[in-house]
């Protein structure tokens, strides 16, 4: 646990928030989260690490409710008591390319993603609409291309981030890491199998301890042929597609 310095909090778009925070812990892997108490919340709220520079570790997040309303109060000099790095991130292949998906919130780690990966990902980001679309800048950056759909086609490709895969894994791939929505991530998970590409997604579980130990955020899985149930904080959150009993 550690109470960190806010450095900076932001609107990015349309109630989506960026908050940065000085980090003197073990520097996050991508697909790590931390578990953040927001003022007046009895549990925690977890949060995907975006982004890790220098001693700044930063998140982005959607205010939701009670929890993400109080963490959008935050402002630079404030303490805010953060748990982590926590759980286990997306395995990067030691070669070849990786199809980062990242539906709305879900784009956050995707930027930590891409910059680890450097230069190896291509990306898909979908959004509601234009108004929510967020980090493309800071991904584009780091990944190698990245394309925009939104569900109303204000910006980008009309549709759904899973229109586009089909294209793109034409070329090859040595893996498909994805988070967003759950129907999002199966189906982009499916499409991935369809390619014979192996998948990794970041599943999300309401949470309570964050360590492991409450069973609170346990999912069914299969390993080795035998159903066993999972604990998203400390076994994932990011899980072999293959594995995910949806
Ligand atoms: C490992 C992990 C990483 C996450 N990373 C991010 C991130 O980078 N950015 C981001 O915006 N959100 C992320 N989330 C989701 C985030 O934790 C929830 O949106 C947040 O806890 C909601 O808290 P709240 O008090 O604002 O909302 P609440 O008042 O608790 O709930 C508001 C609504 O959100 C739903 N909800 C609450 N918690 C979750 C959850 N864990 N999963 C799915 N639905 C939930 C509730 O059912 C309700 O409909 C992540 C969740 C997990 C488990
Ligand atoms: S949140 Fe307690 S075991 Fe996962």
């Amino acid at each position: 646990m550690s109470n960190c310095v806010v450095t900076a909090s932001r609107l990015i778009g349309k109630n989506i928030r960026s908050l940065s925070v000085r980090w003197a812990e073990k520097p996050p892997k991508p697909g790590q989260f931390v578990n953040i108490r927001a003022d007046g919340a009895f549990l925690r709220r977890p949060i995907s690490v975006c982004d890790y520079f220098d001693g700044t570790l930063t998140v982005v997040f959607e205010v939701r409710g009670e929890g993400t309303r109080a963490l959008a109060q935050c402002v630079p000099g404030q303490l805010l008591d953060v748990l982590g790095p926590l759980g286990q991130g997306f395995q990067l292949p030691k070669s070849g390319d990786v199809l980062l998906v990242g539906g709305g919130a879900g784009s956050a780690p995707m930027l930590c993603a891409a910059k680890a990966l450097s230069g190896r990902a291509s990306v898909i980001l979908g959004f509601r609409g234009a108004e929510h679309v967020v980090l493309d800048r800071e991904i584009a950056d780091a990944a190698r291309e990245v394309y925009i759909t939104t569900n109303d086609g204000s910006r980008g490709f009309k549709g759904f981030p899973t229109l586009l895969m089909p294209e793109l894994l034409k070329k090859p791939y040595a893996a498909v890491f994805v988070c967003g929505p759950r129907p999002l991530m199966k189906a982009v998970a499916q499409i991935a199998k369809d390619f014979g590409i192996p998948c990794q997604v970041s599943l999300e579980e309401r949470m309570a301890c964050g360590v492991g130990a409450c069973l609170v955020c346990v999912c069914k899985t299969r390993e080795n042929g035998a159903e066993t149930m999972r604990r998203i904080c400390s076994d994932g959150p990011v899980f072999d597609a293959a594995e995910v009993i949806w």
